[in-house]
C-alpha cells in the first residue's frame, strides 16, 4: 500500500472508519462490520509494539486477518522508537494496509508507562517514533490522538504539525482531552481548526451515532470514526439511517458467534457474551434473552437462544427494529482504553 493511500481514499469522498477498540475490534468484529458495510475502513485493537516484536504468539493473534477485512489498519502503542520501527515492519509483512500509533489512550497504567496520551507531552519521542516508522515501511503511518492534555488551544496544532513533518500520513483526533478522559461531550471545534493547518487527511472522532451523524459532524474534515455506536450495530456504518429487521439482526448474531468460535475457540465463545447482548439493545423482552446470552458456552447455546427469539417473536422478524442509538454513546465499558 502506498503512502498516498489515505490521500487517495479521501479524494473519493469522506472516509468512514471503525475506531480501534481494545477488547472489541478483533478479526471477527471487523469481518462483521465489513460484511454489513463493505466501504468501512477497520482499525484493529491496540497492541504493544514491544509485545509484537518479542512474542510470536501475539504476532499470530494480532496480525492474522481475513482478506475481507482489507484494507486493515493495525494500531500499536509503546514509547521506544526502535520497537515501533520493528513492529511496523512486521505489520507491513502481514499484509495490513497501514500502521497506526496510539497517542491518545488515557488509561492510568498506559500513561504511567509513557505510552498513549503521554506521547502528547513527550513530543520529541512522538516525532522520533513516526520518523523511524516512516523510513522503515512503505505502508502509510498514522496517529490517533486527543485534543491535548487539558485543552486544544495550547498544543494540538504544533504537535500534529510535528507529526506531519515527521512523516505521518493521516491523523485521527478524538474530541476529548486527556484530562477529560471519557467525560462530557466530544468537542470537534479544535479538530476543524487543526485541519486548516495540515496537508494530510484528518479524521474526526467522538460521539458519532451513525454514518449520517458522521456526515453532519464532518465539516472540513476527510472522514469520521465510529466506536461505541457500532456495538451490536454494524449497520451504523451504512448511509441513510439503515435500520435492520429482527431477522437480519439474528442472522448477524449467529455469524458473529460463528466467527468468534472459528477464530478464538472457547475464548471466543466467552467473549461472544458481551457482543451478542449488544445486538438486542432496546429490544422489548431483551431481559429474558440477555440472561441466556451471558451464559452461552458454545455455538449451539447461541443458536438455541436465537431460535427462541425467532419462535417467540415470529411476527416481528420482518419488522425494522429501531434501537436507542443515543444510549450507546453514554456507555464506556471494556478494558484498556475504554476504561
Ligand atoms: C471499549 C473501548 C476500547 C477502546 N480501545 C481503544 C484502543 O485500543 N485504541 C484507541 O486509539 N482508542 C480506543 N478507544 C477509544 C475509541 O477508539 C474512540 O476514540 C472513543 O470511543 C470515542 O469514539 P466514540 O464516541 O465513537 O465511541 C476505546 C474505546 C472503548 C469504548
Amino acid at each position: 500500500m502506498s503512502k498516498d493511500f489515505w490521500k487517495n481514499l479521501a479524494s473519493n469522498g469522506p472516509i468512514s472508519i471503525l475506531a480501534p477498540m481494545d477488547g472489541y475490534t478483533d478479526s471477527p468484529y471487523r469481518q462483521i462490520v465489513k460484511k454489513v458495510a463493505p466501504n468501512t475502513v477497520c482499525f484493529s485493537e491496540f497492541y504493544s509494539a514491544d509485545g509484537l516484536v518479542h512474542s510470536k504468539q501475539l504476532q499470530q493473534t494480532a496480525l492474522a486477518h481475513n482478506p475481507s477485512e482489507k484494507p486493515l489498519i493495525i494500531q500499536i502503542f509503546g514509547k521506544d522508537p526502535e520497537m515501533f520501527r520493528k513492529a511496523a515492519i512486521l505489520i507491513e509483512q502481514s499484509g495490513a494496509a497501514g500502521v497506526d500509533v496510539n497517542m491518545g489512550c488515557p488509561a492510568k497504567k498506559v500513561v504511567k508507562s509513557g505510552h498513549g496520551s503521554s506521547l502528547m507531552i513527550h513530543t520529541d519521542t512522538a516525532f522520533r517514533i513516526i520518523e523511524e516508522m516512516s523510513k522503515a515501511v512503505s505502508i502509510p503511518v498514522s496517529v490517533k490522538t486527543r485534543l491535548g492534555w487539558n485543552n486544544w488551544e495550547d498544543h494540538l496544532i504544533p504537535f500534529v504539525q510535528g507529526l506531519e513533518n515527521a512523516g505521518a500520513n493521516l491523523i485521527s483526533v478524538h474530541g476529548r482531552t486527556y484530562q477529560q478522559a471519557f467525560n462530557g461531550k466530544a468537542d470537534w471545534t479544535g479538530i476543524y481548526e487543526l485541519k486548516k493547518h495540515l496537508s494530510i487527511p484528518v479524521i474526526g472522532n467522538g460521539d458519532v451515532l451513525d454514518y449520517d451523524d458522521g456526515m453532519k459532524k464532518l465539516g472540513n474534515l476527510d472522514g469520521f470514526m465510529i466506536g461505541r455506536a457500532s456495538f451490536g450495530n454494524p449497520w451504523c456504518f451504512l448511509p441513510g439511517g439503515y435500520i435492520p429487521t429482527l431477522a437480519e439482526i439474528l442472522a448477524i448474531m449467529h455469524e458473529h458467534g460463528r466467527l468468534l468460535l472459528e477464530n478464538k475457540g472457547r475464548k471466543g465463545m466467552l467473549e461472544s457474551r458481551k457482543h451478542l447482548v449488544q445486538y438486542l439493545h432496546g429490544f422489548a423482552g431483551v431481559k429474558e434473552y440477555r440472561k441466556s446470552l451471558v451464559s452461552v458456552e458454545n455455538l449451539e447455546d447461541i443458536d438455541n437462544v436465537l431460535s427462541r427469539i425467532r419462535n417467540e417473536h415470529a411476527g416481528l422478524l420482518n419488522t425494522k427494529l429501531e434501537r436507542g442509538k443515543e444510549a450507546m454513546v453514554e456507555v464506556w465499558e471494556g478494558e484498556g482504553c475504554g476504561l
